[in-house]
C-alpha cells in the first residue's frame, strides 16, 4: 500500500468511519487520525506511529461545544481559554466521561480536548459523528510533520490516504493546559499559544510542569521527542564552529549567516527575527538540514520569550539523545 494524497473529504470520511486511519492537517502539526471512539482504530495509531500505549493521545472535536459529549465538567478558566484560542492551538485537559475509551487517555481520568484550526479538518470533523484521537503524524521519537509530504515521507506505506491542507501556519504543537480543583493552570507542553497570552486573557501564570525525566507524566515530554538522526548540538554557534572545525556542518540559526560555513548548508529561520515566522520554519528546516550529508547540526536558543519558549523546547529536546 501507498498512501494517496488528496483534498477527498468524502474519502477520508468514509475511511474514517471504516476504522482506517487518515493523516490529517491542522494548523500546528499534521495528526495520524483515526476514530477515538473505536478501539481497534486507536491501537491502529499506536502501531503505525510505533508509540508506547503509555503516551496518551489527543482527541479533536469542531468546536468546543462538542466537548460536553466528552467531559463531566469545564472549569470556568477553561471556558474563559476556549472563548480566546480555539479553534487555536491550545488543548485543554478535562475529566473524561466513560464513552472516551481508557487506551485513548492512557488510563488517565482527564482527556485531551483539541479544536484545530484548519479549514479542511474542521470540515471533516463536522461531518463525523466521533472525535479523531490524532498524535503527530511522525514516527514515534521524530521531527513532527508540517506538510502532506512529510507524512509521507515517514508513513507512506503505513495509511492509506493524507488529507493534503498545504503547510501548517503555526508549525509547533499545541499547548496543553492541565487544570486543578482550585482552578490553578498547570502548563504540560509549551506550544502555539505562548504563556504570555494566557496571562493576559486569564490574569493567572501557569505553573509549569513540562516534565524532563526520561518518565514523566506526560510521556510526549520524553526528552529524546523531536530528534533528527543527524547528531544536533544547541549553543553558541561562532564557538561550536570553531570547536567542531573537523566536521561537515550544518548550521540553522534564527536570522543570520556564518563566516566559513557553506551556504548550502546553512539555514535561517526568519530573516526578520520573528518568532512565528521561525516556529512555522522549524521543523521543516529540522527535516532539511537531516538530509543533508552532514556530520552534525548547530544551532542556537532564541529568544525565551513568546514562541521562543516552545522552539527552544523542541530543540533541547532534539539535542538530548545525540549527547
Ligand atoms: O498540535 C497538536 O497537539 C498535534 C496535532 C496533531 O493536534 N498533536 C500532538 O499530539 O502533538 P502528540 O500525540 O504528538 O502529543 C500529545 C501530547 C503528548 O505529550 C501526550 O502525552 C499529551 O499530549 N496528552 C494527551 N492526552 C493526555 C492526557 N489525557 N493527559 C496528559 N497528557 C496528555
Ligand atoms: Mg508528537
Amino acid at each position: 500500500m501507498q498512501a494517496i494524497i488528496g483534498t477527498d473529504i468524502s474519502y477520508a470520511k468514509l475511511l474514517l468511519q471504516k476504522g482506517e486511519l487518515v493523516a490529517i492537517p491542522t494548523e500546528t502539526v499534521y495528526g495520524l487520525a483515526g476514530n477515538a471512539l473505536n478501539e481497534d482504530a486507536v491501537v491502529k495509531i499506536f502501531t503505525v506511529k510505533n508509540r508506547p500505549q503509555f503516551n496518551p493521545l489527543i482527541i479533536h472535536i469542531p468546536s468546543f461545544d462538542v466537548a460536553q459529549k466528552y467531559v463531566t465538567a469545564v472549569p470556568e478558566i477553561a471556558k474563559t481559554l476556549a472563548r480566546h484560542f480555539l479553534p487555536g492551538p491550545l488543548t485543554l485537559l478535562l475529566p473524561k466521561k466513560e464513552v472516551i475509551p481508557d487506551i485513548v487517555t492512557a488510563g488517565s481520568k482527564n482527556v485531551a480536548i483539541r479544536v484545530p484550526d484548519h479549514i479542511l479538518t474542521r470540515e471533516l470533523l463536522s461531518q463525523l459523528d466521533f472525535p479523531l484521537a490524532a498524535p503527530s503524524a511522525n514516527s514515534f521519537g521524530y521531527v513532527s510533520p508540517t506538510s502532506a509530504k512529510h507524512v509521507y515521507d515517514g508513513l507512506n506505506d503505513k495509511i492509506p490516504y493524507i488529507l493534503d491542507g498545504g503547510e501548517c501556519m503555526v508549525g509547533l504543537e499545541s499547548t496543553i493546559i492541565g487544570f486543578d480543583e482550585n482552578e490553578n493552570l498547570i502548563l504540560y507542553r509549551t506550544g502555539g499559544i505562548s504563556i504570555e497570552d494566557i496571562e493576559k486573557v486569564t490574569g493567572v501564570t501557569p505553573v509549569i510542569k513540562t516534565n524532563e525525566s526520561d518518565l514523566p507524566d506526560t510521556p510526549g515530554q520524553l526528552k529524546s521527542h523531536y530528534a533528527t538522526d543527524t547528531p544536533l548540538y544547541l549553543g553558541n554557534i561562532s564557538e561550536m564552529i570553531l570547536e567542531y572545525k573537523e566536521k561537515k556542518i550544518a548550521v540553522i540559526s534564527f536570522h543570520e549567516h556564518f563566516e566559513g560555513i557553506d551556504i548550502n548548508n546553512q539555514f535561517i529561520l526568519s530573516p526578520s527575527g520573528s518568532l512565528e515566522e521561525a516556529a512555522k520554519n522549524l521543523f521543516k528546516v529540522l527535516r532539511k538540514t537531516d538530509d543533508l550529508n552532514v556530520d552534525i547540526i548547530l544551532t542556537e536558543r532564541l529568544p525565551d520569550e513568546g514562541l521562543g519558549r516552545a522552539i527552544n523546547d523542541r530543540l533541547g529536546r532534539a539535542q538530548h539523545i545525540n549527547k
